[in-house]
């Protein structure tokens, strides 16, 4: 295992500060105390692990992830429990993650022991920063760039940083700790991924290409853009940064089903999504993965078959889907308020993550 040093800062936010920015975290704009840096190159392998003071990183203009974007990254949180310990959520799901995308970029491996080891020492370091209402968190973004300083680009760099920084928060998209529907906007001029490219590596180029069509989303009233498949421009592929899953009523077997898109491999493998997956039979839901088309879903939606949909993340837990808005036409998601089985799922996730509930497949450590 790496080790690393420990160097506390000299200068932490000062308590009152802090305080305050755990009132009301928002989403990603204030920074904890500390940040865990760990460097590699092929003589030394991982080395000069450290936890350090919160701060920027000097890096030649010529720096090979300015220019190309290889790097990698990781969205996860760390949660204040009931007993008032705090918990990290699958941690190994996201280093296993992490590993698939550094791969998928050129980018070398990082031990899962040992990226779970780093997260724990910044939680450890740093665990006056994790808030403690029931939504609220500490984010954790575990990132890895390219830091060869050079210009050529037929190689991947020869050397690299991974970096974790942590971010007290609330859900991305909720009102105060409240889940708010979201309108979200079908890009039919842009495309996420296509067979054999990023999409499902968490890499920061497929982020940069969505930028364009959000801005569209939003120059349409949207809160977010709907990807659909690069081929037909037909079936539901996901939402910037989050899974999505409708919602229909019950059958024959008389339970409500939840269905997301399959792991095409164009589509970002979510540990949420993949957490609801396994919850809902326990909540006496059906769960299956399954292709939608925008067709289905307008009918479907109309027709009170899709009675709601959600989508899901990290940052964004469970956020309801209200309203679609495409350059074809609007259509309402049942009322187009956050529907019982989005609600129920919400809480029961939130309830495990923040050990207030039993959590049956020990997820939380
Ligand atoms: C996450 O849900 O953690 C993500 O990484 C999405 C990000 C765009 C905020």
């Amino acid at each position: 295992m790496v080790d690393f040093e420990i160097r506390p800062s000299g200068q932490p936010v000062p308590e009152a500060r802090r305080k305050a920015i755990l009132a009301a975290p928002g989403f990603g704009r204030t920074f904890t105390d500390h940040m865990v840096t760990l460097r590699w190159c092929a003589d030394q392998g991982w080395h000069d692990g450290r936890v350090e003071p919160y701060g920027p990183f000097l890096l030649d203009p010529a720096t090979a992830v300015f220019h190309y974007g290889q790097e990698c990254f990781e969205g996860m949180k760390a949660y204040r429990q009931a007993s008032g310990a705090v918990g990290l959520f699958r941690p190994e799901e996201n280093a296993a993650r992490f590993n698939r995308s550094a791969d998928r970029v050129g980018m070398p491996p990082l031990p899962e022991e040992t990226f779970v080891h780093a997260l724990e020492l910044l939680v450890g370091q740093d665990s006056a920063w994790v808030p403690d209402a029931i939504g609220t968190s500490l984010y954790l973004r575990p990132f890895m760039i390219a830091t060869e300083p050079a210009l050529g680009f037929t190689l991947p760099s020869d050397s690299y940083l991974f970096c974790v920084i942590a971010s007290p928060v609330t859900a991305a998209f909720d009102a105060g700790t409240a889940p708010r529907p979201l309108t979200v906007w079908l890009s039919k001029d842009y495309t996420r991924a296509a067979p054999g490219g990023t999409g499902a590596a968490k890499t920061g180029g497929n982020y940069a290409a969505a930028f364009k069509a959000t801005q569209q989303a939003v120059a349409n009233g949207c809160d977010q853009v709907v990807w659909l498949d690069a081929l037909e421009h037909r079936w539901v592929e996901e939402m910037g940064g989050m899974n999505l899953f409708f919602v229909y009523a019950p059958e024959g077997d008389g339970r409500p089903r939840i269905v997301t898109p399959p792991l095409t491999g164009t589509l970002l493998p979510g540990v949420t999504r993949d957490s609801l997956l396994t919850l809902a039979p326990q909540l006496g839901l059906a769960a299956e993965e399954r292709r939608i088309s925008v067709d289905q879903w307008r009918q479907q939606c109309a027709t009170g078959e899709i009675t709601e949909v959600f989508a899901c993340g990290t940052a964004a837990v469970i956020s309801p889907v209200g309203a679609v808005r495409s350059a074809a036409g609007d259509w309402p998601v049942g009322d187009g308020r956050p529907g019982p089985v989005t609600l129920r799922l919400r809480e029961e996730l939130l309830g495990i993550q923040h050990g207030n509930r039993p959590d049956p497949f020990s997820w939380v450590r």
